[in-house]
């Protein structure tokens, strides 16, 4: 099990993105203590979905970001962002139908995702986008 907290070799030095990085740990590390304490159901669920707004709300933003910068990744980027929406909404369907298993492997699987992505293709993201803030401040 990741350790499922921010920390400063996450960074990728864009305070707004880092932020919701933060933000996303969290969600998870709330619905993974809900989940140890045998929540319900309902309680499951609610915290499955403000999780999977929050995160796409947040890929939305960095691809928002990116198209801005005309970053010349965007596509790989977004790519894996998509894999990881279609990996987020299959296990949000077996946790919807009571599948409780379900939401520990969410857990797993998309803190290990985002350590990764932060790791690489956010770090990569991070200094195309201060290039380009730096270019248009000059
Ligand atoms: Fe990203």
């Amino acid at each position: 099990m990741s350790r499922l907290r921010w920390s400063e070799e996450n960074t990728i030095y864009i305070p707004e993105v880092d932020a919701e990085h933060r933000s996303l740990y969290l969600l998870a590390a709330d619905l993974k203590r809900a989940l140890a304490n045998g929540a319900g159901a309902e309680e499951i669920d609610g915290k499955v979905r403000a999780l999977l707004a929050e995160v796409e709300d947040h890929f939305t933003h960095e691809e928002r970001l990116m198209r801005a910068a005309k970053y010349a990744m965007i596509d790989w980027h977004k790519g894996l962002h998509d894999t990881l929406r279609k990996r987020a909404t299959l296990y949000a369907g077996r946790i919807h139908a009571g599948d409780r298993k379900a939401g520990r492997e969410l857990i797993d699987f998309a803190s290990r995702w985002l350590e990764d992505h932060m790791a690489v293709a956010d770090k990569m993201m991070g200094a195309a986008l201060r290039n380009h803030r730096r270019s248009r401040a000059a």
